[in-house]
């Protein structure tokens, strides 16, 4: 089976959508989401106008501020200030990677955990591994929604994840324990990482290395999501040999049109969470 994340991200907007839609007629508020995008990587724009694009789409006001690659450390933790302080701001995003200049960690501790959609903050992050309520970092959050629209209850499924990033790897890790799985995180240095995949009854690829996971690395009855984003000449491809594990797999997502989308949505779910905690 193909999981459509497509599809399966239209439906979360749709709700977000008329949730939005009424607390707008309830409140007179409108949520909103400031993305701050550093440089001209041109992978980051397409991402950040993708965001900017689709938060519009469901009545959340959008800003992207720009700003130079060589823009100072100060000028951007000033600005994180005072979108810390505006009221009228649910959500505030920078987006990665940074100029050298600028310090991941400053930037990240700066953002108020309350406006951190991206959940990146670190007691977001101790919330979210304390098993406390938490901001959940986008795609793993997207990732486990997929995963279970598939199987609705995990406990006790052996789920092995390929990479160990704050981004995904981590936060992967922790929601997985959370649905009572029995979790392994396998990583550059692993020894016989087919092994390890081939114990998986649910695997998450996100590593960044193009069609790593082939037939034979993976069980039949496996649920295969893929995060990674290739580009291998003109074409974009996932970890996962999408083609030779397809027919061979219970589940399996593709690239593009699987997990990317998800995210994309729990930004947006993100978001309307943070603005509903300002409201109450
Ligand atoms: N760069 C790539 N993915 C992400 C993400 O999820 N959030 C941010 N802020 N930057 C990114």
């Amino acid at each position: 089976m193909i999981i459509d994340g497509k599809k399966q991200a239209e439906i979360i907007r749709n709700e977000i959508k008329k949730e939005i839609s009424d607390l707008k007629k309830k409140s007179g508020k409108t949520p909103s989401l400031t993305v701050i995008l550093i440089g001209d990587f041109a992978p980051s724009l397409i991402y950040v106008k993708n965001k900017e694009k689709s938060a519009r789409e469901v009545g959340i006001n959008s800003e992207i501020i720009r700003y130079p690659k060589n823009v100072s450390e100060k000028d951007i933790l000033e600005k994180i200030e005072e979108l810390n302080k505006n009221d009228e701001i649910s959500g505030i995003l920078v987006q990665l990677p940074l100029p050298s200049q600028i310090s991941k960690e400053k930037i990240i501790n700066a953002i108020n955990p309350s406006k951190d959609v991206d959940g990146f903050n670190p007691i977001n992050v101790g919330n979210l591994s304390s098993g406390y309520d938490s901001i959940v970092p986008c795609t793993p959050l997207g990732c486990l929604l997929l995963i279970k629209k598939i199987e609705s209850n995990l406990a006790g499924k052996h789920a092995v994840i390929i990479g160990r990033s704050n981004l995904n790897g981590k936060p992967m890790a922790q929601l997985l324990l959370k649905e009572h799985c029995t979790v392994t995180i396998v990583h550059s240095k692993t020894n016989d990482l087919q092994n390890e995949c081939l114990k998986a009854d649910i695997l998450v690829a996100a590593v960044g290395v193009p069609n790593l996971i082939k037939k034979g690395w993976v069980k039949k009855n496996a649920i295969v999501i893929d995060v990674g984003i290739n580009k291998v000449g003109e074409k974009i491809v996932g970890d996962v040999n999408f083609d030779e594990l397809k027919d061979n797999v219970k589940a399996i997502t593709p690239v593009p049109g699987g997990v990317g989308p998800m995210t994309i949505a729990c930004l947006l779910k993100n978001t309307l969470t943070c603005f509903k905690a300002r409201l109450t």
